[in-house]
């Protein structure tokens, strides 16, 4: 059996700055340390994190005083500015593309632009940029969203960082139309490119994918979306655990990607699971030549 790894699988830099800044956190500081919802979307991360000291909370004004974790997707003007205003201390880990993203459809609000969100309306980033923008973006995630969007004067499109290239251009082609005046930023972050990207030249190689990383996580699912449109055999891990070895031993050559919020140790034991099944697997061809011997 043939193993491929693939480049820029798991933690993207947006996440690795936050889990590097709440560790140091949580060894340093004598606070109480929260996390403004789950600081990344893998289960066994967070359960660690937790172990650690750090506590999730869903609403800063349960707590009065401590730290507050922002995680790298951002949170909605009103919600950072209501955290400036208490006496919690804010520990902003959104990642800066993210920031980027805040900071042009807030421009182009206040210049007078209906600002289009292409992504996922439930997801915590589209959230938080939807706050940057009073919440009156338009959020499309479908080409049946695009077809409804009312004509417009002014429009300014951005993405979720972590659509495929082909949803976004084919949406943002479409909300084009709608508008007199129509600004796009392609607000894909190159981490996910690279990813993407990478999966799917692995995918048409192989025989079998391994997609490691949360069953929640939006950028983990389209890597399974897009593995699945070019390898018929696609499997969606959490952790080693999840395996299904038996089937495994079908195939020649399998790929293996991560997710931006799956940790280096979980895809570690992923790897060494499947070096082991190979090394079992001589091991068992040697055997039987020597019987035939
Ligand atoms: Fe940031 Fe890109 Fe990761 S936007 S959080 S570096 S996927």
């Amino acid at each position: 059996m043939n193993i491929i790894i693939a480049d820029n699988a798991g933690f993207c830099f947006g996440v690795k700055r936050a889990i590097d800044i709440s560790l140091q956190e949580l060894e340093t500081s004598n606070n109480n340390i929260y996390s403004l919802g789950p600081l990344i979307h893998n289960a066994q991360a967070v359960e660690l994190l937790k172990m650690k000291g750090l506590d999730i909370i869903e609403n800063p004004e349960k707590v009065n005083k401590g730290k507050i974790i922002i995680r790298s997707h951002g949170i909605p003007m009103d919600i950072d500015n209501k955290i400036k205003k208490s006496n919690l201390e804010m520990i902003d880990c959104t990642c800066p593309y993210v920031k980027s993203i805040h900071k042009k459809v807030g421009d182009y609000y206040k210049q007078g632009y209906h600002i289009v969100i292409i992504g996922d309306p439930n997801h915590p980033e589209i959230i938080g940029i939807n706050g940057w923008c009073n919440n009156t973006a338009y959020i499309i995630n479908s080409e049946e969203d695009a077809i409804r969007l009312a004509d417009m004067d002014k429009i300014c499109i951005v993405s979720q960082t972590t659509n495929t290239q082909e949803k976004f251009n084919s949406l943002s082609k479409m909300v084009q139309n709608k508008g007199k005046e129509v600004i796009i930023f392609n607000t894909i972050c190159n981490a996910t490119n690279l990813r993407q990207e990478t999966c799917k030249e692995i995918s048409k190689k192989v025989n079998a994918m391994i997609v490691i990383g949360g069953y929640h996580s939006s950028n983990t699912n389209k890597l399974v979306e897009i593995s699945k449109k070019y390898c018929k055999n696609v499997f969606h891990v959490e952790t080693y655990k999840d395996l299904p070895l038996q089937e495994l031993l079908k195939f020649n050559t399998i790929g293996i990607t991560a997710g931006a919020s799956t940790p280096d140790w979980i895809i570690k034991e992923v790897v060494e699971t499947m070096d082991n099944l190979n090394n079992n697997e001589m091991m068992e061809a040697i055997e039987n030549s020597f019987t035939r011997i």
